[in-house]
């Protein structure tokens, strides 16, 4: 096809699609596919949420934009005061901007001006954004990396307990994984020299893989120890996706920085990092800032979605959503004997996908998505380092029977694919 955009965007499918609704999008062409990628996490509360597309019209219509640095429009302080309500404890003082990329990096750049530090420790696997920054924080995939050296220095992988990959069992793995941590501590950098401990409570990209709680809690003794701020980059892992508002209210755990964006504003470029007053206090003045961020329609698409995921019930469907889309998938993997293993943390799905000598099969992984796509008109993705793992990210409003739909497809794809 001729086209004038850009060919670095990695492109899952080549489908051409004119709107959305619920966990439906629809192509030029008048034909539906079951969204079950949520446009990688983004719109939890569905395409095209009523209620959100309602406030940014209402909004569109008063300001597309009134800068931040200029003037405070009223839909700025009402989210900061409604995400200090949602967020954990301690949590109080909001920096809005627009990507994750955008987030992460500025939660490293508060971390170090607060904290007089240099360095900051991030999780083999992580996925934390592409700016060059944020680039030298992942490590989900060589590709994000090569060929753009060189990256920005100070940033120290610690390894993250991945049990499918290493054969322990949890204990095991995260046992090893913190004694590595503390072995880092000593030979790589000085805990004197560590602002920020950067972590995604359900590892995203690089397999969606969810933390166990004692190794948060591991992490964050050891962060209180040597005055090291706990960041929670809680882009893909925050607004409703594992059943809570944020993942690590699952480990009851109060992050020093919480990073927020995708499901924030269910489609409106927003991110926003939190900390305390006092950490805030720490950050000079006029040193970080942005054109767009904090833009009023982004606001009010945001308040708009915490309003819908605040309402009763809307939480207790996304933890539903996760556990009925697992127990289909626990079902399909005693029938099937390439999916080796399922996690989840909420509606957080992951399926390992292996061949008969119990190898990650990228191949077989490809071949079950594109089936899914033209047979099955469904569209999911994949993630983890060999590209063998299948990521389940409905949007939370998904209903019971498109559920079923979905795992019955799969079960037809992976019989035609065997
Ligand atoms: C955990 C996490 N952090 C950061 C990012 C970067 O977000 P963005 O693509 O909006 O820059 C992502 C994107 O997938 C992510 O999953």
């Amino acid at each position: 096809m001729d086209t004038h955009l850009s060919d670095v965007w990695f492109q899952l499918t080549d489908l051409q699609v004119s709107h959305g609704s619920g966990a439906v999008v629809t192509t030029t062409d008048g034909i539906d596919y079951l969204d079950l990628t949520s446009g990688i996490g983004v719109v939890n509360t569905g395409h095209c949420h009523p209620r959100v597309v309602e406030a940014i019209r209402e909004q569109a219509g008063r300001f597309l934009h009134a800068q931040v640095n200029c003037y405070r429009h009223d839909q700025l302080e009402p989210l900061a005061e409604r995400l200090a309500q949602i967020t954990p404890d301690g949590i109080d003082r909001f920096f809005i901007s627009n990507s994750g990329a955008e987030a992460t990096e500025a939660a490293v750049k508060l971390a170090k001006q607060s904290t007089g530090r240099p360095h900051t420790v991030v999780f083999q696997g992580s996925f934390h954004g592409r700016t060059h920054m944020t680039m030298a924080m992942t490590t989900s995939k060589a590709i994000y990396r090569a060929g753009h050296a060189p990256l920005p220095s100070g940033v120290f992988v610690a390894p993250f307990p991945y049990t499918f990959l290493t054969g322990e069992d949890e204990d095991q793995a995260v046992d090893r994984c913190l004694k590595e941590f503390d072995l880092l501590l000593k030979t790589q950098t000085s805990p004197d020299e560590v602002a920020c401990v950067m972590i995604e409570p359900v590892l995203g990209e690089g397999g969606y893989v969810p933390a166990p709680a004692r190794f948060l809690h591991g992490l964050l003794e050891r962060c209180r120890a040597h005055g090291i701020l706990f960041v929670a980059d809680e882009v893909q892992t925050g607004f409703g996706r594992t059943g809570e508002l944020f993942a690590i209210e699952h480990a009851e755990l109060q992050p020093d920085v919480l990073v927020m964006a995708k499901g924030i504003a269910s489609g409106f470029p927003v991110s926003a990092i939190g900390a305390s007053a006092e950490i805030m206090s720490r950050w000079t003045q006029g040193s970080h800032g942005g054109t767009y961020g904090g833009n009023p329609m982004g606001c009010a698409a945001a308040l708009a979605t915490i309003e819908v995921m605040t309402e009763p019930g809307f939480l207790d469907h996304a933890a539903a959503v996760g556990a009925r889309f697992r127990a289909g998938l626990d079902v399909l993997a005693e029938r099937h004997r390439c999916l080796a293993e399922n996690r989840n943390l909420g509606a957080m799905l992951a399926t390992e996908i292996v061949d008969p000598e119990g190898c990650s099969d990228a191949g077989r992984t490809g071949a079950i998505l594109q089936y899914l796509l033209h047979e099955e008109r469904t569209i999911a993705m994949n993630c983890g380092p060999f590209g063998s793992t299948l990521r389940w990210i409905p949007p939370l409003v998904i209903a019971d029977e498109q559920i079923d739909d979905a795992l019955a497809a799969l079960d037809r794809a992976v019989s035609a694919t065997a």
